[in-house]
């Protein structure tokens, strides 16, 4: 079993962005389980399956084939061997991945390959479950999190800067309805994990978070 570090929380908390630079920092291999999900709303989306129906969904994830690869420390995602890094990052593709990341047919084709990637390296894995189902003996656990508003500004910000219009409203109406389903479904709910450390990024740079998570790996790893 490599060392692996755990980071949990909301949609929009900075996980993928602190986690890249952390695992950076430390040698470890990044590992972004959410675009494991996004890749499986990407073929729901592209095969035009009835995401409400959870029979059609189980008939269609017969059909997926998730695999990723690592370019340069670059996480690739790829769908039935095809890479689709560039196409899952859209909100249809998060929303959508929100819904359809509750039925457990989904779940259970991803754990293994998550599973199985920290049995061989070092990780560094973010997403919703990490510390509290996917790897609940991880050294080092963190549920990372930021106020809705914060977490909208941030957002905002993003698109603005692609030049998406969008209204900062809607974000923060979307990252609530976001957080109520990852929240609230039956099976791996989003939650901090007993043993997991709580770190609020509302006030923080990404520098501070990163140094953070950094100084907690050192410090467990010589412990
Ligand atoms: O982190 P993200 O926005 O890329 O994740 C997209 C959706 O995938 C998220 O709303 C819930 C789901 N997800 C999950 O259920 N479990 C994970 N470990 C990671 C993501």
């Amino acid at each position: 079993m490599g060392f692996n570090i755990a980071i949990d929380g909301p949609a929009g908390a900075g996980k993928s962005t602190i986690a890249k630079r952390a695992a950076k920092e430390l040698g470890f291999l990044y590992v972004d389980t959410g675009a494991m999900y996004r890749a499986m709303a990407l073929y729901f989306l592209q095969n035009q399956v009835d995401i409400r129906e959870e029979a059609a969904v189980a008939g269609a994830c017969e059909d997926i084939k998730v695999t990723i690869e690592h370019r340069d420390g670059e996480q690739q995602i790829l769908l039935n061997h095809k890479n689709v890094t560039g196409l899952i990052r859209t909100e249809e593709v998060g929303n959508t991945a929100s819904v359809t990341s509750a039925y457990p047919v989904v779940r259970r084709k991803l754990l293994d390959l998550q599973r199985s990637l920290a049995k061989k390296e070092n990780v560094i894995m973010d997403g919703r479950d990490i510390g509290t189902c996917v790897l609940p003996d991880a050294p080092l656990k963190i549920y990372l999190t930021a106020s809705v508003e914060t977490r909208g500004e941030r957002r905002y910000r993003e698109l603005t800067e692609k030049g998406v219009a969008c209204s900062l409203e809607e974000i923060c109406q979307d990252i609530k309805e976001r957080d109520e389903r990852d929240m609230n479904r039956e099976i791996a709910p989003l939650k901090q994990a007993e043993d997991a450390v709580l770190v609020d990024s509302s006030h923080m740079t990404i520098g501070e978070v990163t140094d953070t998570i950094v100084a907690l790996a050192k410090e467990r790893l010589t412990a």
